[in-house]
């Protein structure tokens, strides 16, 4: 693993890289995210975990400018980021998707070499057409993508397509092309889901050595002993709320972030009034329906 390049630039360890203030998203009626503060600070791996719909991937979105937020700011190094993807990622932000997106009939180089468009003169679609300035930049860009490859232990298979590869291998692949944009900050939504506990040790020994590199990580898991062996802290989401933020020992022994993921409702939870108002109608629902039936029989 010897990829120096990254660590240009690098702020020094304990300085914000990213700043999240008050992010809000909503969709019609829904509030998917709700006034969430987060920051991730240079030389810092962060957890975010929530139970399913709590509005980790949608503040993901928000982060990455996929989603413009109803409401909030989103800062990387000091400046706002523009609400727009490749912008996201040419200021030095890159992530990975709950769902793999790879392009499945690419090889795991060129996939790789794709991901660093943002670093070349040419352009995406150039990339895709493989036109001639692609192919001088492709050259620049060979070594690097390589360098990559074998950091990401893939160096053996960069002519393989990437849809022959198996689903870990894939995971990576993906980690791999976010690298390949130099970023400052990699955020990674659920990268061990569907892996086997090998596939997992071997994930995080990976994110480990990306923030030896120099980049910060935010990364969204529901393996709890993945999350809690991995980060410097841990934010729990619930219902687009952020309920508590702290080290990794003192998340794991909150009684309300195991509140949340076993769905028992805690004082002051949000939307806990709502829970016991729907759990006392359908109480008394099935109390009426009880009755009806022994009517009716
Ligand atoms: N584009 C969208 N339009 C409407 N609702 C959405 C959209 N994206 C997410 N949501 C809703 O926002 C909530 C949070 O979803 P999500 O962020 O995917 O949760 P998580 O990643 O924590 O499982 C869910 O209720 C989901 O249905
Ligand atoms: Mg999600």
């Amino acid at each position: 693993m010897t990829t120096d390049t990254i660590t240009e630039g690098t702020p020094k360890t304990g300085t914000p890289v990213l700043e999240a203030t008050g992010v809000t998203m909503r969709f019609g009626g829904l509030t998917a995210v709700r006034n969430v503060d987060l920051t991730v600070n240079a030389g810092e791996i962060v957890g975010l975990i929530g139970p399913n719909g709590a509005g980790k991937t949608t503040f993901f979105n928000c982060l990455t400018g996929l989603y413009v937020p109803t409401e909030g700011t989103v800062s990387y190094k000091g400046s706002v980021l523009p609400p727009k993807p490749h912008l996201v990622t040419k200021a030095g932000v890159a992530r990975t998707f709950q769902n793999i997106r790879l392009f499945a009939n690419m090889t795991v180089l060129e996939n790789v070499l794709v991901g660093r468009h943002t670093r070349t003169k040419e352009g995406l679609w150039s990339a895709l057409l493989r036109g001639p300035g692609f192919k001088k930049a492709e050259a620049a860009s060979h070594a690097r993508a390589m360098e990559l490859l074998e950091f990401i232990g893939l160096q053996d298979k960069a002519d393989h397509l990437a849809r022959n590869l198996p689903y870990g291998d894939q995971r990576k692949l993906e980690i791999a092309r976010a690298l390949a944009s130099d970023p400052g900050l990699l955020l990674l939504d659920e990268p061990t889901a569907g892996m086997n506990p090998q596939e997992t040790r071997v994930t995080e020994e990976l994110i480990f050595a990306i923030r030896d590199q120099g980049i910060a990580v935010l990364v969204i898991e529901h393996d709890m002993r993945f999350i809690f062996n991995l980060c410097d802290r841990v934010a729990c989401l619930v219902q687009g709320e952020k309920l508590v933020e702290g080290t990794s020992e003192v998340v794991q022994g909150d009684d309300r972030v195991i509140a949340a993921y076993l769905g028992t409702p805690f004082e002051g939870a949000p939307g806990a009034e709502e829970v016991a108002e729907v759990e006392a109608a359908e109480a008394s629902g099935a109390q009426s329906n009880t009755s009806t039936e022994g009517n009716a029989q």
